[in-house]
């Protein structure tokens, strides 16, 4: 039976998780929207947890159409959880993960736009009728206590007059990573950088160098979208080197790890097929080495080491004075993905020799 999904992902990825379901053949799009991405697959295949592109998966349970903004409307959402089909949404949960522990239901609203309810006003609305259809307790977000582990996890979205009701289908969010044991400040979202790493299109045997590589994050991912990259990860700091090589052992990702200066790489000229990275350019973290004073050397070294054919995918901030640097250093600009990143609006910048 077909299966409706929804992903939630960060603002300005909505697109390269369309593209991610569409290339592995996970289901076909039928909308996106504000983080989410809308799309149907054939059966509930449990690849759909694999997913690395997104925030977390849903199963969607209903639509509502028409949507108000005064209190009136919050019967309407009492009224989509009594009509979904739970006992159909539950068995395609349980197909699609392992254990299906529930100790309780939750509810989780946002919503764009000005409205005379606020989130919690919507949460209770539902959380008392799934509450009362599954016998389960309703654990409300209302007082400020997070609800506890294993709660069948509701999702309501509100963009305009349309709004959707979904089941969460893992026991957590997918951007938590398992195998991130070990962090270091100014550490990569997950799903963001495997968004960067599909978008550097890494072909089966290329090479893949992250010479500001941190606790690993980027290859880690890339390993997981091409298993077969030769992975080169770099950092001036030796902590961050540690915590790179623990949280790939975590996924057995095979990668080199080593001490390195990005402003004065050592790697052999027009060696590297791909170089995606995300530069010590914030106030979190300090460039060190070559790039404290000359922070443009990190954009000559790339331009240096890639290959004829080869490309760059780099996650940046002050996005404009940052690809003159980087068109100055030789680099031709293709794309610039524009991101919402808590709070901060840093933009993929993807690049060519
Ligand atoms: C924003 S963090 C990268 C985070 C990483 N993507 C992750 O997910 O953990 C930038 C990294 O650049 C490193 N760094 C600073 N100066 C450097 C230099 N000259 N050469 C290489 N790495 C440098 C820092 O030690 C830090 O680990």
């Amino acid at each position: 039976m077909a299966v409706r999904l929804l992903a939630r992902t960060l603002r300005g990825l909505e697109d390269v998780a369309a593209r991610e379901i569409a290339q592995r053949g996970l289901g076909r799009v039928t909308h996106s929207r504000h983080r989410e991405v809308w799309f149907t697959a054939d059966h509930a295949d449990a690849r759909l947890l694999d997913l690395r592109t997104i925030d977390d998966l849903f199963l969607l349970a209903a639509v509502i159409d028409g949507v108000g903004h005064t209190r009136a409307n919050l019967v309407r959402f009492t009224e989509a959880a009594r009509a979904s089909d739970l006992g159909e949404l539950l068995r395609q949960r349980d197909h699609l993960r392992a254990g299906s522990a529930t100790t309780g239901v939750d509810v989780a609203a946002s919503f764009l736009g000005k409205r005379n309810y606020n989130r919690f006003d919507i949460e209770d609305a539902i959380g008392a009728e799934a509450a009362r259809a599954t016998g389960l307790p309703y654990h409300s977000r209302r007082g400020g206590d997070a609800p506890p582990d294993g709660t069948l996890s509701f999702r309501v979205t509100v963009e305009g007059a349309r709004a959707a009701l979904a089941l969460r289908v893992g026991e957590r969010p997918l951007h938590r990573r398992s195998y991130k044991l070990a962090s270091t400040p100014g550490t990569l979202h997950p799903p963001l950088a495997a968004a960067m790493a599909l978008l550097a299109d890494v072909r089966p045997t290329d090479s893949v160098l992250d010479p500001c590589c941190g606790t690993g994050t980027i290859l880690i991912e890339a390993a997981e979208l091409a298993p077969r990259a030769r992975l080169i990860g770099m950092d001036h700091d030796p902590r961050a080197l540690a915590a790179a090589t623990a949280n790939a052992a975590q996924m057995a990702t095979v990668a080199t790890w080593s001490c390195g200066d990005a402003g004065r790489l050592p790697v052999v000229t027009g060696q590297i097929d791909r170089v995606v990275s995300n530069p010590p350019w914030d106030r979190q973290v300090p460039a060190r080495g070559a790039l404290s004073n000359r922070p443009n050397r990190l954009y000559r070294e790339i331009r240096r080491v890639l290959s004829a054919d080869g490309r760059g995918v780099l996650l940046l901030h002050e996005v404009e004075q940052q690809v003159a640097a980087v068109k100055s250093a030789g680099l031709r600009v293709r794309h610039v993905h524009p991101l919402s990143l808590f709070g901060a609006h840093p933009s993929i910048v993807v690049l060519t020799s």
